[in-house]
């Protein structure tokens, strides 16, 4: 046996509203030390979906609509998660808020991925943000989840330069290159345990 490394396998569940580029940078990882135990998604017919499927990965639809209130969708969110049995939570594009009760079903638990440099541009549309505000450097954000939206402990950042004749998708093609580096690189350490919290800041071992 000498020479062979055990490593545990979490179980994740992957979250997603759109494309899912970053889904299939995971999936596309042999050596994640995650299962994505199942992709939920708050939407039907998004080529996330069509990802996990080509992969053999469970999914849920869950439609914000068919919900009365952000705690019920939430609920629902999570409850799918636990019930598949996935212990980590890693939103890729998801573009819902999930309720402060639901974040502290998984506390610090949470992974979500931002295409800007946080603090800087939180919410939708960071990138046209960033353009409109005439910044030289954005970027891509790693981080916990908690009760504020693109608000938690930062875990991983990378600087992408803005050219003068960028446009929003130009950028964010960019920004994209980085995220599928970055994000894969992230949860394989998070799940390895080399990622902890102590008083809100994120120690990387
Ligand atoms: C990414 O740019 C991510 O940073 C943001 O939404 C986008 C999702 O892209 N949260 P994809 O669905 O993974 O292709």
């Amino acid at each position: 046996m000498s020479g062979t490394q055990w490593r545990a396998i979490i179980d994740i569940g992957v979250l997603v509203s759109g494309s899912g580029s970053n889904l299939q940078a995971l999936i596309d990882t042999p050596d994640l030390g995650a299962a994505i135990r199942v992709v939920v998604a708050d939407r039907p017919g998004i080529k996330a979906l069509d990802r996990a499927h080509q992969a053999g990965i469970p999914t849920a639809i869950l439609p914000w609509e068919d919900y009365e209130s952000r705690s019920e969708f939430s609920t629902a969110v999570a409850d799918t998660v636990e019930g598949a049995g996935a212990k980590v939570v890693v939103l890729a594009g998801f573009m819902r808020v999930l309720s402060s009760e639901t974040v502290s079903r998984f506390p610090n638990r949470i992974l979500n991925i931002h295409p800007s440099l946080l603090p800087a541009f939180p919410g939708a549309n960071a990138v046209a943000k960033a353009l409109a505000h005439g910044v030289k450097v954005t970027g891509v954000t790693i981080h916990l989840v908690d009760e504020e939206v693109d608000h938690g402990p930062i875990i991983a950042q990378r600087a992408v330069p803005v050219l003068p004749e960028d446009d929003v998708a130009a950028l964010h093609a960019r920004i994209q290159v980085q995220e599928h580096d970055l994000y894969p690189r992230v949860v394989r350490a998070f799940v390895a345990g080399e990622v902890s919290v102590v008083g809100g800041e994120v120690i990387w071992r």
